[in-house]
């Protein structure tokens, strides 16, 4: 048997069955090499849903017999912060959290935080298939986690509770932000107040009022109804959301070579074919909060300077956690395309 299980399992099923085969018409055949993958975002409509998918059939299809990979989206299994330590216990092999999360891990990746440091996706990818780019994916073996890749997800819009067009509008304004001290300092700067929440809680948080914005990329927010509890969503593009597709180094490094060697292939395949069409995924969630009678504010050039000028401060503040050598070859690959 080969199926994709996709969907909620109860933890004290889990916690029974770590590490092994589910035997059955619902699981992995007995003897199977169980791949568990969790992430938290929807499974249908996001780049990283749909080829969290895509990349479970293929290890399905291609390595039937040896190993069977289970995805659980929409933070049913873990959450970002939880999925981490569990990796390392063995509940979970293959996880995708967001680069803006391993701060207690590494203070390299808030390198993709910094804002305005990518100007599209394609940027980010050259950046991230560069050697500079690959080095990094290693910068957390010494922790037990090996990145296999980037996968891009967008690049990110604020929304609040009222129209932002300059930065001066979110002045007061409590936004919800990843667990990143590098977007606790951008929201500082434009003169709003960042509150670090797990993914799962944005939207209820956006509801009571709990918060008064947030910011994500165009299909977090549309996968999540975000926009259905802001006033509006502005055009900003002022930030990089992109995850690491990360293992554990042991898991990995104790694999059967012509088993890890046929994995890591597929992942990289996959790799690459979710990132060719993530923009178009990104244009397709705009269009739909359009269609859904969300409102979208675009910037002009002298507002869109006002929100580079208020939060690119920040970039010296972190260029000593980073390195200016990560910041220049980052930038180099955006000047040079
Ligand atoms: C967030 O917490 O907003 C994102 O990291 C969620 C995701 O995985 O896209």
């Amino acid at each position: 048997m080969n199926r994709l299980l996709l969907g909620t399992v109860s933890a004290f099923a889990l916690t029974l069955f770590a590490g092994q085969a589910l035997a059955g018409p619902e699981g992995c055949d007995a003897g199977e090499m169980v791949i568990k993958f969790s992430h938290v975002v929807a499974e249908k409509g996001h780049p990283k849903g749909e080829a969290a998918v895509k990349f479970a059939q293929r290890v399905n299809k291609e390595m039937d017999g040896k190993a069977c990979m289970e995805v659980f989206p929409n933070s049913t299994l873990f959450d970002d912060d939880k999925v981490m330590e569990a990796l390392l216990l063995g509940d979970v092999q293959i996880a995708a959290p967001s680069l803006s999360k391993f701060e207690a891990y590494t203070l390299k990746y808030r390198l993709f935080d910094l804002p305005f440091l990518f100007a599209s996706l394609a940027d980010v990818e050259a950046f991230g298939s560069s050697d500079t780019g690959k080095s990094m994916l290693k910068v957390m073996e010494d922790e037990g986690y090996t990145g296999l890749g980037y996968w891009l997800s967008g690049l990110k819009q604020f929304s609040a509770k009222k129209p932002l067009l300059l930065p001066a509008d979110a002045n007061g304004l409590k936004f919800r932000i990843q667990t990143s001290d590098v977007a606790d300092a951008m929201i500082a700067g434009i003169g709003g107040s960042a509150q670090k929440l797990a993914f799962k809680e944005v939207y209820g948080a956006l509801q009571t009022g709990v918060v008064d914005g947030q910011e994500n990329s165009w299909c977090n927010i549309y996968t999540q109804k975000f926009f259905e509890v802001q006033d509006g969503i502005t055009e900003t593009n002022h930030q990089t959301l992109a995850y690491l597709l990360v293992t554990s180094t042991e898991w990995l490094e104790g694999l059967d070579p012509e088993i890890r060697d046929q994995f890591l292939s597929i992942a990289e395949d996959e790799t690459a074919a979710a990132n060719a069409d993530v923009a178009n995924k990104e244009a397709a969630c705009r269009q739909n909060i359009l269609d859904a009678g969300g409102t979208i504010r675009e910037l002009d050039a002298t507002q869109r300077q006002a929100w580079v000028d208020a939060m690119k401060p920040v970039w010296a503040k972190f260029e000593g956690d980073i390195g200016k050598d990560l910041i220049d070859a980052a930038v180099a690959v955006g000047a040079g395309n």
